[in-house]
Parts: C-alpha cells; sequence; structure tokens
C-alpha cells in the first residue's frame, strides 16, 4: 500500500487567519506544511518573507517544507536552518554552483531538495540524484497558485524514478502545481511520494475533509 505524503500549500491560506489555517493543516491527515517564498526576480511574485516563516513556525506541528522561488539562495541557507526548515529546495534555475548549494543544506541540518521548472529535463540531474533528498517536478510554471496542471508530468516523474532507481538513489518525488483529486492516483502510480496542493485544499468548503480525500484517493483507497 503507498503511502503519500500531502504537503498542502499555505500560498493559498487565509493570510488574515493564518493561524486557523496553519492548525487546520496541524490537526488533517497532511504530513507537511509547504511553503512557498518568491522573490519577485525568479518568479514574478512576491509571496512572504522571514517574518510571516516565524509566525507559521510557532504554530506548526508538523516538518516545515520549504520551496524557494528566489535567485541565489545560498545567502539564506543559514536563516532557513533558524527559522525550523525541514526540507529546503532551492530551484535547479537559480544555482550557477548546484551541488555546492545543496551541501551546504545538509551541512546546515536540513534535507536538501531541488526543484525543476516544467521546462528543465530530468536528465540534468544525473550527477546530483544520489545527493538529494527530494526533487520538486513543478508541474505548473512556478510563481502563483491555482493554474493548471501540466500534462508532461507524468512523463517527467517516469524519467525520474527511472534515474533514482539506476542511480541507486534515495531522493522523494514531489509534485507541485494544479494538484487534486483528479489527478493523484495518477501521479502516484507514476511515481510521485509527496504531493503539494493549495487551491485545491484551502479554497474547498471543507479542507480537513479535502485533505483526507486527496490521501485516501493518492493510495488508492
Ligand atoms: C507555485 C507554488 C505552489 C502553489 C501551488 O509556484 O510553488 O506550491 O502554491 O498551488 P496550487 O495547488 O493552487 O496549484
Ligand atoms: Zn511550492
Amino acid at each position: 500500500m503507498q503511502k503519500t505524503k500531502i504537503a498542502p500549500s499555505l500560498l493559498a491560506a487565509d493570510f488574515g487567519n493564518l493561524q486557523r489555517d496553519v492548525e487546520m493543516v496541524n490537526n488533517s491527515v497532511a504530513d507537511w506544511h509547504h511553503i512557498d517564498v518568491m522573490d519577485g526576480v525568479f518568479v514574478p511574485n512576491i509571496s512572504y518573507g522571514m517574518p510571516v516563516i516565524k509566525a507559521i513556525q510557532g504554530h506548526a506541528t508538523k516538518p516545515l517544507d520549504v520551496h524557494l522561488m528566489i535567485i541565489d539562495p545560498d545567502r539564506y541557507i543559514g536563516t532557513f536552518a533558524e527559522l525550523g526548515a525541514t526540507v529546503l529546495t532551492v530551484h535547479y534555475e537559480a544555482c550557477t554552483h548546484l551541488h555546492r548549494t545543496v551541501q551546504a543544506i545538509k551541512a546546515a541540518g536540513m534535507k536538501a531538495g531541488v526543484a525543476l521548472n516544467p521546462h528543465t529535463n530530468i536528465s540534468l540531474l544525473e550527477d546530483t540524484i544520489s545527493d538529494l533528498d527530494l526533487v520538486l517536478i513543478m508541474s505548473v510554471n512556478p510563481g502563483f497558485g491555482g493554474q493548471s496542471f501540466i500534462e508532461n508530468t507524468y512523463e517527467k516523474i517516469k524519467a525520474l524514478k527511472e534515474l533514482i532507481q539506476r542511480k541507486n538513489a534515495s531522493a522523494l518525488i514531489e509534485i507541485d502545481g494544479g494538484v487534486s483529486t483528479e489527478n493523484a492516483k495518477k501521479l502516484t502510480d507514476a511515481g510521485a511520494d509527496v504531493l503539494v496542493a493549495g487551491s485545491f485544499v484551502f479554497k474547498s468548503e471543507k479542507p480537513l475533509q479535502t485533505i483526507l480525500e486527496l490521501k485516501s484517493v493518492a493510495d488508492g483507497k
């Protein structure tokens, strides 16, 4: 039986009721709090920064899964470790010295993830996959919640799964963007381990129930 991790993206939370929404995730069957950091440079949008993440951390009881959509992420590795990030994911496209960045994240005591934009080929991870704890495949172009899922994602998951097995690596496969109960089973069948969901969870009438359904569908129950 599969055990899919669900990571609700707080980007879609009600920021006026952030504590309430973080506690909803605490009380749900979700596994991680997904935190999207955008700098307005790497992506055309700005989300939230350190004071807000500190506030989230103050209420969160599950691991913080931090997704950095920022240029030059090396500058903030120490800061995110202090903020209590469990997983720190940087974008392949934003790192000139990816190997060094990954080592620095691990040296700071966090799990290291690398995110790939929809146009970035899986084969580019040939030389780093064995060092990674997680690979995040973007199934939308990063920057905004509520976008349509890109169908080519399934092929990328299969290619990544093949790479991980061939290299005897252990990275988890996380999918981010346009995830819902419509595609969850197909994603886990292709090899996904972690599903991020923003709008589908927080715009639903009963988010607790929605998270439960997403997990059940993903696990084929
Ligand atoms: C997009 C972010 C996602 C976003 C997903 O750049 O990385 O985590 O919150 O939102 P939905 O699930 O609404 O596509
Ligand atoms: Zn994200």
